[in-house]
């Protein structure tokens, strides 16, 4: 036909339409990602494009200066009101008149990808659960008597083409002022939806509603709360903020807080309700933060491990304590913030990824949602550190999950000296190949503690402890220069050449700083700490062998270590003690939060919800206790690497 080509970029969609077609339009019919909250009408500016001019021999066409019309009087409204950038129309103003091509900016792109801090990873698309729909509703008529609601939903339907959408009895309650004052125009937020619920109306708002909503991504770990507030609209996190989680009072560790439960009547009520109370005081914090209201908030995302999960929700975590650890349910949930007493929009709709199995909860689905190993070509191992090692293994072909009971000792816990992360703790270790004395570094300073850097370094924070990275490193550091052999023994003084070494009872122990005369502690690595490293890293070593023996392989093209711990350890040190598997130093990587990142994308893409639910049911889950081979594993990696496999990449 004579009519003119539209050409879109980036999409690189196309097709001819009649002069006259607002560039809107042709994007709809082309099925291109370009925005609008306000449905045309040249209120919201969601729809903002830039026509581009001259020659473009990519796709043989140029541009004249006059192939769109020209500002209307609402563009040039919006401009005085707001300013439209140079270069810029409103798509739902803008008509086609010749032959064009027309960019979609990032930010007038409904599915926009938001950024990821790790290039190598997926990115995240947004396409959030609920979304902003202007509407014009008819008005009420003696002639045809229908209902307020009747008549919104027909609007939404001819409109926006959504179908069957419902209300909660408080929409009924505002509506028909919010109708009325907004002369019959209105915003809803409302919620798209899923396998399980309708669309269902949030909230309205009288008139155009020129602000945004948000959701909330929480990762609820044993020790600490962690959440982004996120823009549904842009997909940016406004804030970020964390809490101790207030059931520590309970009980250190999840084992401590099940036999709490176990121990005392309404104990686990006691609990829930704790967490929710610390839960609530996350999201004031977070709203503060950002400024915002909470009942702005309409969507939130939990990852946590099972029992965080069942204590949370208000489920006894009874049968978690016990073999054979029945999950009251492992499907994902849709829910209420009511139903949590959450103090959110009233409305609003709670998700939380399904569990992969008693020992490997949400958390673990979260971090597969975040890593995506069903999607790598290479075969990648993913280790999410805690007191509970949670593994993946797998690729294209399959996954396979598994939890390893590694204990407390990389948090610092049942170490001599021992702590968590926090100033004044012990996190990098070198041991001089000649003196064989020690020199560290501690969280909170930048120096180093040797003759210039070390008085500094304490005043700035004393030195108060080692972390769970700072005694990997030590341990390791002590293996590479001879101090402690491969079974696990701290040689003597003399045997060793290291005066740090002293006789400590039957065994030796390792002084890494004296701060007595100046009153302050003694820090050493004892005999015992060293043989507590070993079982935590020979449980988690021995979880990933289990793995690679069922996939049937011998080594693995990466690792990827996740949680905060992840992220603070030394890859090679971790290699040298043998607590994960041998592989190229470069294909270790940290991912930091991953858990938190996967709620991040449930939370910000509603088919990444169905997405995870699929891949938890393929998820091949391995149950360590009832494995002979994994006691027989576990005793080859107490020593250090290994007591019969040799690691190759790590002695070259
Ligand atoms: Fe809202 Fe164009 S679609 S201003």
């Amino acid at each position: 036909s004579d009519d003119p080509l539209v050409i879109f970029t980036p999409s690189g969609k196309r097709g001819r339409f009649p002069v006259g077609t607002p560039v809107l339009t042709a994007a709809r019919q082309l099925g291109v990602d370009l925005d609008s909250v306000c449905g045309g009408r040249g209120i919201c500016s969601k729809c903002q494009i830039t026509p581009g001019y001259g020659e473009f021999s990519k796709h043989g066409v140029t541009v004249e200066a006059d192939a769109l019309s020209e500002w209307n009087s609402v563009e040039a409204r919006y401009d005085e009101k707001r300013g439209l950038k140079a270069g810029r129309r409103l798509g739902c103003q803008a008509t086609v008149l010749k032959d064009v091509i027309i960019d979609v900016p990032a930010e007038s792109q409904v599915h926009k990808q938001v950024v990821r801090k790790r290039a190598e990873v997926r990115a995240i698309t947004l396409n959030p659960s609920t979304k902003l729909f202007y509407v014009d509703v008819q008005q009420p008529d003696m002639h045809d008597p229908s209902g307020d609601l009747e008549r919104l939903r027909k609007a939404l339907l001819e409109q926006w083409e959504m179908d069957d959408v419902t209300a909660d009895l408080h929409i009924l309650h505002v509506m028909q002022k919010v109708l009325r004052k907004g002369d019959w125009k209105v915003t809803v937020a409302v919620h798209l939806g899923d396998n399980e619920h309708k669309p269902r109306i949030m909230h309205i708002w009288p008139g155009f509603y020129d602000g945004t909503i948000y959701g909330v991504a929480v990762d609820l770990g044993s020790t600490t709360i962690a959440a982004h507030l996120c823009d549904l609209q842009t997909g940016d996190v406004v804030a970020s903020s964390g809490v101790m989680n207030p059931q520590i009072r309970f009980g250190e560790d999840l084992m401590s807080r099940v036999s709490y439960s176990m121990m005392n009547d309404r104990g686990a009520e006691e609990m829930t309700l704790a967490v929710r109370e610390g839960m609530c005081g996350l999201f004031t914090q977070l709203a503060s933060e950002a400024g915002i209201d909470k009942q702005l908030i309409v969507d939130a995302v939990f990852v946590c491990n099972p029992v965080m999960h069942h204590l949370f929700l208000g489920i006894d975590p009874f049968e978690l304590g016990q073999a054979p650890f029945a999950l009251a349910t492992s499907n994902a949930l849709r829910l209420r913030g009511r139903d949590l007493d959450l103090n959110i929009h009233e409305s609003a709709r709670v998700y939380f990824l399904p569990c992969i199995a008693g020992h490997v909860g949400a958390d673990a689905a979260a971090v597969a949602l975040s890593e995506s190993p069903h999607l790598s070509d290479d075969l990648v191992l993913v280790v999410d550190v805690g007191t509970n090692a949670e593994i993946l293994l797998g690729n294209k072909e399959k996954v396979l999950a598994c939890s390893s009971p590694t204990g407390p000792a990389f948090e610092g816990a049942q170490i001599s000296s021992g702590q968590r992360a926090a100033p004044g703790a012990i996190e990098r270790v070198e041991i001089d190949p000649v003196s064989k004395l020690p020199r560290f570094k501690v969280i909170g300073s930048d120096l180093w503690s040797d003759e210039d850097g070390f008085d500094a370094a304490i005043a700035q924070t004393g030195v108060t402890g080692i972390c769970g990275s700072g005694i990997i490193e030590m341990v390791a550091e002590m293996r590479m220069h001879g101090i402690v052999d491969a079974p696990g023994l701290i040689g003597t003084a003399e045997q060793t050449g290291s005066a740090a070494v002293f006789a400590d009872g039957r065994t030796n122990s390792y002084r890494v700083y004296d701060g007595t005369a100046e009153g302050g502690p003694m820090i050493t690595v004892t005999n015992r700490d060293i043989r507590e490293i070993q079982m935590a890293k020979a449980a988690l070593y021995s979880g990933a062998r289990l793995l690679m023996d069922k996939f049937g392989v011998d080594k693995v093209d990466r690792v990827v270590l996740a949680g905060a711990f992840g992220a603070h350890i030394s890859t090679k040190h971790a290699m040298v003690i043998g607590m994960i598997p041998d592989a190229p130093l470069d294909k270790v990587t940290s991912a930091g939060n991953a858990a938190g990142t996967g709620a991040r994308i449930a939370l910000l893409n509603r088919e990444a919800r169905i997405e995870i639910e699929e891949i938890v049911r393929n998820i091949h889950k391995i149950e360590t206790a009832i494995e002979p081979r994994f006691q027989e594993h576990f005793v080859n990696a107490s020593a250090m690497p290994n007591a019969v496999e040799p690691f190759p990449i790590l002695n070259s």
